[in-house]
């Protein structure tokens, strides 16, 4: 059974109770991050406390914990538990007011605070990098926030099922014509040696991941093209990724059934894979 911390306590996991009028529970009103584990460490562990800190300004709330805090509670629940290889899941939400309320309860109720771990053997070889995942497109349906990383899953939910009912693996959506990101992931398309993404935004959620890789391939005299592009040209593309903390660089093989290039992943792609795992590794903590 795994150990998970609530709010300053390490419990078995079917000992961590949290009150049914929590604002995450009734109003999806918390902030979350994942951060990967590679080796027993934490991948790009800075990135994240750095967004956390901006998801929680935008919403108003405290940092419950110090910097050293947050990385000694992820180290400790990466020990207690034995991660080799998964993640880290954190979030905080505006805690319990004791009833429900739209407003915004006083400062001194205490957010809730509850991290866990996810093993997960395999997920720097994963097999999937070889072969590609496929994509269908769907309308981005979601709220003008999508900066602020909240626990509001629902649509990227819906997405994730809309694919699987497809056959495919994942979803990218579009708005006004242009991809956004995916369901859980920034969405890039490669032309030569430029690779194009969309700009950072309102739109879309600001990927730790998507930053570390867009400075390697900088570095690696890449051509980044930070922009809007269609499906079309998506289509077009001579390959296409994703990028997340839990899926690195992953390359997209299909897009709504039409297959990119010869259909197999291709090499500007694997190659960002290799830099960032290698040099992520080389930094974690
Ligand atoms: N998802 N866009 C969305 C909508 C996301 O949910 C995520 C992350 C990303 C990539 O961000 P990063 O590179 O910082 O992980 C982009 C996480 C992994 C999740 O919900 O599980």
């Amino acid at each position: 059974m795994r150990t998970v911390y609530l709010n300053g306590d390490y419990l078995p996991e079917t000992e961590a109770k949290v009150s049914i009028f929590d604002r995450g529970f009734v109003m999806a009103d918390g902030v979350y991050e994942v951060t990967s584990v590679l080796g027993g460490k934490l991948i790009d562990f800075g990135g994240h406390l750095t967004r956390l800190q901006r998801s929680l300004d935008a919403l108003e709330m405290k940092n419950p914990l110090s910097a050293e805090e947050w990385l000694e509670v992820h180290r400790q629940l990466v020990a207690r538990n034995a991660v080799e290889e998964g993640m880290v899941y954190l979030q905080v939400t505006r805690g319990n007011p004791g009833d429900r309320d739209f407003a915004y309860p006083a400062d001194d109720v205490a957010p809730t605070v509850v991290l866990f771990t996810q093993a997960k053997s395999g997920l720097a070889d994963n097999p999937v990098a070889k072969t590609g995942i496929k994509i269908i497109t769907v309308p981005d349906i979601r709220w003008g926030r999508r900066d602020i990383k909240t626990v509001q899953l629902l649509y990227p939910s819906m997405g994730k099922m809309m694919a699987k009912k497809a056959g495919v693996d994942d979803a990218w959506l579009v708005e006004d014509g242009f991809v956004t990101e995916g369901t859980s992931n920034n969405a890039y398309i490669v032309k030569g040696n430029k690779i194009i993404t969309r700009a950072l935004s309102s739109d879309i959620l600001h990927g730790i991941t998507r930053a570390a890789v867009l400075r390697f391939a900088r570095e690696a005299q890449m051509e980044v093209e930070e922009r809007n592009f269609t499906v079309d040209e998506a289509k077009a593309a001579d390959e296409a990724f994703i990028t997340s903390a839990s899926a690195f660089v992953m390359p997209v093989v299909e897009i709504d059934g039409a297959a990119l290039g010869n259909g197999k992943p291709g090499p500007l792609t694997a190659r960002l894979r290799e830099i960032y795992l290698d040099e992520m590794r080389k930094a974690a903590v």
